[in-house]
């Protein structure tokens, strides 16, 4: 598992430094404030799915080029993170161990480096190496899984909306499916899709991502909870301290620990039919719930 994370956030920064402007470029500032958070040390795990679904879907080749689809996913997810922290938002001043882009920065040039993310990342999507047909899909999928209708703007939305009222197991449900669960879902997809998977296998992929999603963001609030900003590299109790909507503020922690573990046992039965070739993928599932960071 260390070698893969490894080998994959290794390919993923590669493409990351060639797609990105260099920090001289004009403006400096802005293009210093995405590499900044882009290369802060984030785990690179949307895009390791990514590619690791295309390598299943390819039966164990991982097709020419996916890097980029990878960093694309990258980018977007540095994006909402950069949101995610600013003064309006949830306001913290660590991530992936550095202090905040707005925190460097300043508000002003966080906001654009989030926006310059974002439109980057359409920009690499639009040059993807597989069939023009497969690009288009691709675009239009991640387009709406990071949207308001039930993508992770609108979760973003749901999620802020719901601070200071208390959470509801339909509402956390909606908050985490959409904020986290839809991004990790169409890393899956998308990876799939460009290696040329078939109706099948993108509704197995959509079930999978879904309930590996969910899961991924309970144990987000589990970790949250129980272990200290040095290990998490962000602030740790903010959850608590910002009375936010979490899984174990409406389950307790025992059981938000049975629901991850349930749901990726679930996401597992839709990885039968690809045999040895889904092994990496329920790996990396694994890892996504038993993560200590
Ligand atoms: C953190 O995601 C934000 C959430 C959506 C929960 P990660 O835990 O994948 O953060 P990085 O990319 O490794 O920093
Ligand atoms: C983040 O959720 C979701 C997105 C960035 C879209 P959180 O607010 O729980 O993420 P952390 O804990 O700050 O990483
Ligand atoms: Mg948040
Ligand atoms: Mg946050
Ligand atoms: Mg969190």
């Amino acid at each position: 598992m260390k070698e893969l994370l490894q080998t994959g956030a290794d390919l993923i920064d590669t493409a990351l430094e060639r797609l990105l402007p260099s920090g001289d470029a004009v403006p400096a500032s802005i293009h210093r404030a995405m590499r900044h958070s882009t290369f802060a040390g984030g785990k690179r795990l949307r895009p390791i799915l990514t590619m690791e679904a295309a390598r299943m879907i390819g039966k164990g080749s991982l097709p020419h080029g996916v890097e980029d689809l990878g960093a694309a996913i990258e980018m977007l997810h540095t994006y909402s993170l950069i949101h995610d922290d600013l003064p309006a938002l949830d306001n913290d001043d660590l991530r992936r161990g550095k202090p905040t882009c707005h925190v460097v920065y300043g508000e002003a040039i966080a906001i654009l480096a989030g926006d310059a993310l974002q439109t980057l990342a359409y920009q690499t999507l639009a040059g993807l190496h597989c069939p023009p047909a497969a690009t288009v899909e691709i675009v239009r999928l991640v387009a709406e899984a990071t949207g308001t209708v039930e993508g992770m703007i609108g979760g973003q939305v749901l999620d802020l909306e719901g601070e200071h009222s208390k959470p509801t197991a339909e509402s956390v449900d909606a908050i985490h499916r959409a904020k986290t669960g839809a991004l990790i879902r169409v890393s899956l997809v998308a990876g799939g899709v460009y290696a040329g998977a078939g109706r099948d296998d993108v509704r197995r992929l959509t079930e999978f991502g879904r309930k590996a999603g969910l899961a991924f963001q309970i144990v987000d609030d589990i970790l949250d909870m129980t272990q200290d900003s040095a290990q998490l590299g962000k602030t740790a109790g903010k959850d608590l301290a910002s009375d936010k909507a979490t899984w174990p503020a409406v389950f307790g922690i025992e059981a938000s620990r049975r629901d991850a573990d349930r749901l990726i046992a679930e996401a597992f039965e839709q990885l039968a039919p690809y045999g040895r070739n889904a092994e990496t993928l329920k790996a990396l599932a694994r890892y996504l719930v038993e993560r200590t960071h």
